[in-house]
């Protein structure tokens, strides 16, 4: 673990236990993330790994009692999330590449099962240096591709232990909500 992303770990940790709401913490934890991303050692090549086949997120930190966890998300070449829900907020901030971040509203509340009606509410590109709020609890429906020619790494924080909040994919035509659990790659890396 580099020096850098242990005071990240400390400064994200007071942030949570300050607390309030979704879009302050969300703030805070993006203008420290945005002070850090031209680091050159602040992921190990440990961090940086990546699975055949699929897009990884390398465990970075768990934070015990699970309030935070943050880790190294890697997209190949063209690859593409579903449309995803996370249970909670999230700030990614770009390492390298380009990433394609398109936004969905959805309406009504989050069922675990059925259909649900939602729509594209914006996308953008996310290239290295820029950090953004990627969902909150009530803006948390989104799709992520890789839209660069190289792999983005990106450094992705989220309220609670990702591995453990029940999310959803969306089928984008149809509504129809899938329940789906994320693993953590690459876990053993981290101390
Ligand atoms: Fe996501």
């Amino acid at each position: 673990m580099s020096d850098s992303m242990e005071r990240f770990i400390d400064e994200v940790r007071e942030i949570v236990r300050v607390g309030g709401t979704e879009e302050e913490v969300t703030a805070k934890v993006a203008e420290r993330l945005k002070g850090m991303l031209d680091d050159p050692g602040l992921l190990s090549d440990d961090q940086l790994m990546v699975k055949e086949g699929g897009f990884t997120l390398n465990q970075i930190h768990i934070e015990p009692g699970g309030s935070f966890s943050i880790g190294a998300g890697i997209w190949d070449v063209g690859q593409c999330t579903p449309v995803h829900d996370h249970g909670t907020w999230g700030v990614i901030g770009i390492l390298r590449g380009t990433e394609k971040e398109e936004s969905f509203h959805r309406k009504g509340p989050r069922e675990m099962t059925g259909r649900v009606k939602i729509t594209p509410s914006g996308s953008r590109l996310a290239t290295a240096g820029d950090v953004f709020t990627c969902c909150t609890t009530d803006r948390d429906v989104h799709r992520v591709t890789c839209a660069s020619n190289e792999p983005v790494v990106g450094i992705h924080v989220y309220g609670g232990d990702l591995a453990k909040i029940p999310r959803l994919k969306y089928d984008p035509d149809t509504g129809e909500v899938a329940p789906f659990q994320t693993g953590w790659d690459y876990a053993k890396v981290s101390a």
